[in-house]
C-alpha cells in the first residue's frame, strides 16, 4: 500500500472544503497528508482536531484550531479508516483515536473518509480487529466479556507498555472476524459498562475517497 496514494486521497478530499468552514480533521497517515495539504491551501478555515497528534500537525501546517464551545457543529470533517465497508460503515481506531473520532464524526453535517484501495472490504472483520477504548478498571471485565461472545481479545501494547489513549483510557483490541450486522454490534459494545466507545462506525460517513493503482473513485453512501 502506497503512501502516495494516501497523499492523492488526500488531495481530492480539498475539493470539499471552502472558507468559512469548520473542519474535522482525522488522525492517522493518511489525515495526516489531509492536514499538511490543508495548511498548505491557505483555506480561511478552522479545523478541531481528533487527537492530540493532528492538534501538532495542525499546528504546524497553520491552521487555526478552534473548540465545541465556539463551534459545536462542524462542516465536514476529514479522515482515515482502517476497513470500508460496499455501504461505507467502517471499523476506525487502529491509530487509537477512536472516541474524539466518533465524537468529531458525528458532530458533522458530512463525514469523508480517505483511504487507499487497501481498505475496501466486502464484508467489515475481514482484516481488522475491532479497537474498544475501555476505562482502565474494566478491562479485564470487558475482556472477558466480549470473549464470551467469540474470538480472541487483548489489550493493546505500545513498546511494550500498555498503550493510553488521549482520553487516558485502554485499548482492547478484539479479533471478531466477519461482522454480519456492524449496526447492532456497535450498539451491544457501546452499552458495555467501562467501554467507552469501539471502532465501529455505522451510518457514519456519507462518502469515501479511494485512491488506487487506476485512479481515484468517490463512493457516496446510497
Ligand atoms: C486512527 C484511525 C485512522 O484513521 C485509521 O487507523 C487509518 O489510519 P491510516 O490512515 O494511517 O491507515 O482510525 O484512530
Amino acid at each position: 500500500m502506497s503512501d502516495e496514494l494516501k497523499r492523492q486521497a488526500a488531495l481530492r478530499a480539498l475539493a470539499e472544503i471552502r472558507d468559512g468552514m469548520i473542519v474535522g480533521l482525522g488522525t492517522g497517515s493518511t489525515a495526516a497528508h489531509f492536514i499538511r495539504e490543508l495548511g498548505g491551501a491557505r483555506l480561511k478555515v478552522a479545523g478541531i482536531p481528533t487527537s492530540e497528534e493532528s492538534r501538532r500537525l495542525a499546528e504546524e501546517a497553520g491552521i487555526r484550531l478552534t473548540t465545541f464551545k465556539e463551534h459545536p457543529r462542524i462542516d465536514v470533517t476529514v479522515d482515515g479508516a482502517d476497513e470500508v465497508s460496499p455501504e461505507l460503515d467502517l471499523i476506525k481506531g487502529l491509530g487509537g483515536a477512536l472516541v474524539r473520532e466518533k465524537i468529531v464524526a458525528h458532530a458533522s453535517k458530512r463525514v469523508v473518509i480517505i483511504v487507499d484501495e487497501s481498505k475496501l472490504v466486502d464484508r467489515l472483520g475481514q482484516k481488522a480487529v475491532i479497537p474498544i477504548e475501555v476505562i482502565p478498571l474494566a478491562v479485564p471485565c470487558v475482556l472477558l466479556l466480549v470473549q464470551q461472545l467469540r474470538g480472541e481479545a487483548r489489550v493493546r501494547e505500545r513498546d511494550g507498555l500498555p498503550f493510553v489513549s488521549d482520553n487516558g483510557n485502554s485499548i482492547v483490541d478484539w479479533n471478531h472476524g466477519i461482522i454480519d450486522d456492524p449496526t447492532t454490534l456497535e450498539k451491544q459494545l457501546k452499552a458495555m459498562t467501562g467501554v467507552v466507545d469501539s471502532g465501529i462506525f455505522a451510518n457514519v460517513a456519507h462518502c469515501a475517497i479511494v485512491a488506487g493503482g487506476q485512479g481515484i473513485r468517490k463512493l457516496e453512501r446510497a
